[in-house]
C-alpha cells in the first residue's frame, strides 16, 4: 500500500465536509446574489454564516465589521495576488509614493511571483535571505524597512521545510511603522492557533484544501481597514473587491473544514508531532541524513531531510512505489527548490531531499513503512552497509 505523506501539497477533503457541502450543490443551488427569492436569500445566509465562522476561528468576530473582513477567493494564490497587487495598485491610484515591497527568499511562488511582477512595474522588491535554519533575521528585516515600504509579506509556515516565522515580532515592527503586514497562512491556518489581529497581521491568506477542505476555495482575511484595488472586475460581489458568483458549496465547505480542523488541532499536533519525531529518529539512525530547516519552531506534521550520498532522481524513483512524498514544493514544476537553495543547500543536495507531510489519517505503521522504504532505497543506491 502506498503511504500518502504529502499533506503539505494537499489534504483529502474530510467526509464530514463533503456532507456539509452536499445540499448546496443540488437542492439549495441558488445564487446568493438573487435577493428577490427565498432560495437566493437562504444561499446568502449560508455565505454570511460561513464568513462569520471564519472570522470567529481567526479571532476577528468581535471586531467592527467595517474593519475585519473575509473575502472569499479561489485559493491562497488569488488571496496573495489580491493582497499584494491590490495594495500596490491602490497606492498608485491614491498618488502615494511608497514603492518598496519586502519579503523573504523562501516565500511560496504565489507570493514571490506577484511581487516580482510588481517589481517589473515600478516597485522595488527586497527579497531578504534567511538563516541556515530557514528563519528570518529580525535585525535585517528591521534595517530593510523604510519610509517608502508599502508592505511586508512573510509566510506563517513554510510549505517545504515547515519552519514557523516569528509573526508577532514582525507584526510589531510593521505596526510601529504603520506598514501593512501580509502573511501567507496557507500552511498554518487550521494547524496553528493563528489570530491575525493579535499578531499584527493585517492581511492573511488561506486555502481550504490545506486543512481538509475542498480545492478551489480560499480567503483573504483583512483585520484592519486598508484600501485594496480589486483584481477581478465584474458583478460587484463582495463589496466590489472580488467579483464573481460566490461558490456557496465551497464556502460552506471551507468554514466546515476550518471548524473541524480547529476542533482536533491540538490532538492532531500532539499525535503527528510524536509520529514525525519517530520518523526523524528512524531516518537519522540510517546515517548520512540531515534535517533541512530548524527542528523548532516547526509544523508538527512536517519533516524535510537531505539524504547524503545518493542522486535525487534515483532516490525518488526508488521511493515512489511505497511513498507519496515530495522533493520540494508540489508547485515548483521540477525546478530545484529555491527554499532549500536559500538554506545553503547545493542543487544536488536539494534534489536528494525529501519532504514528508503527515496528516490526520497517518498511522504509526505508515511511519514504519516510510523508514523501511528509505532504508531499502539507500541499500539499493549506496550498496549494502557494513
Ligand atoms: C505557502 C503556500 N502559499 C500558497 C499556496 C497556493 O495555494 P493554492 O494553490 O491553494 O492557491 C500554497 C500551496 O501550495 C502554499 O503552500
Amino acid at each position: 500500500m502506498l503511504a500518502y505523506l504529502d499533506h503539505q501539497a494537499t489534504t483529502p477533503c474530510d467526509p464530514a465536509v463533503v456532507a456539509a457541502m452536499a445540499p448546496w450543490w443540488t437542492e439549495q443551488f441558488a445564487n446568493p446574489a438573487s435577493r428577490l427569492h427565498r432560495p437566493g436569500l437562504l444561499a446568502a445566509a449560508a455565505v454570511d454564516q460561513a464568513r462569520a465562522q471564519v472570522l470567529g476561528q481567526l479571532g476577528l468576530a468581535g471586531h467592527d465589521p467595517a474593519d475585519a473582513e473575509v473575502i472569499f477567493t479561489s485559493g491562497a494564490t488569488e488571496a496573495n495576488n489580491l493582497a499584494l497587487k491590490g495594495l500596490a495598485e491602490a497606492e498608485l491610484a491614491a498618488g502615494g509614493s511608497r514603492r518598496q515591497l519586502v519579503t523573504l527568499a523562501t516565500e511560496h511562488r504565489a507570493v514571490l511571483d506577484p511581487l516580482r511582477y510588481l517589481a517589473r512595474h515600478g516597485f522595488r522588491l527586497s527579497e531578504l535571505p534567511v538563516g541556515g535554519d530557514g528563519l528570518v533575521d529580525l535585525d535585517q528585516l528591521e534595517a530593510a524597512l523604510g519610509p517608502d515600504t508599502l508592505v511586508v509579506s512573510v509566510m506563517a509556515a513554510n510549505n517545504e521545510i515547515g519552519v514557523l516565522q516569528p509573526l508577532a515580532a514582525i507584526g510589531a515592527l510593521c505596526r510601529q511603522r504603520g506598514i501593512p503586514f501580509h502573511c501567507d497562512g496557507a500552511q498554518a491556518v487550521g494547524h496553528l492557533a493563528l489570530k491575525p489581529a493579535e499578531l499584527g497581521i493585517d492581511l492573511l491568506s488561506l486555502s481550504a484544501h490545506k486543512f481538509y477542505g475542498p480545492k478551489g476555495i480560499g480567503a483573504l482575511a483583512i483585520s484592519r481597514p486598508l484600501t485594496l484595488a480589486p483584481q477581478l472586475h465584474g458583478g460587484g460581489q463582495q463589496g466590489g473587491l472580488r467579483a464573481g458568483t460566490l461558490p456557496v458549496p465551497l464556502i460552506v465547505g471551507l468554514a466546515a473544514a476550518l471548524n473541524l480542523a480547529q476542533a482536533d488541532r491540538l490532538e492532531r499536533e500532539q499525535r503527528l508531532g510524536a509520529l514525525r519525531d519517530q520518523l526523524w529518529q528512524g531516518l537519522e539512525a540510517l546515517g548520512g541524513i540531515g534535517l533541512n530547516g530548524a527542528a523548532s519552531p516547526r509544523l508538527a506534521h512536517n519533516l524535510n531531510v537531505c539524504v547524503g550520498g545518493v542522486e535525487g532522481g534515483a532516490l525518488h524513483r526508488a521511493l515512489r512505489r511505497q511513498l507519496a512524498v515530495s522533493g520540494g514544493s508540489a508547485c515548483s514544476s521540477g525546478e530545484p527548490s529555491h527554499v532549500l537553495a536559500a538554506l545553503g543547500l547545493s542543487r544536488l543536495e536539494a534534489a536528494a531531499s525529501i519532504r514528508f507531510g503527515l496528516g490526520r489519517a497517518t498511522t504509526a505503521a505508515e511511519i514504519g513503512q516510510a523508514i523501511e522504504a528509505v532504508a531499502g532505497a539507500l541499500s539499493q543506491l549506496r550498496g549494502p552497509r557494513g
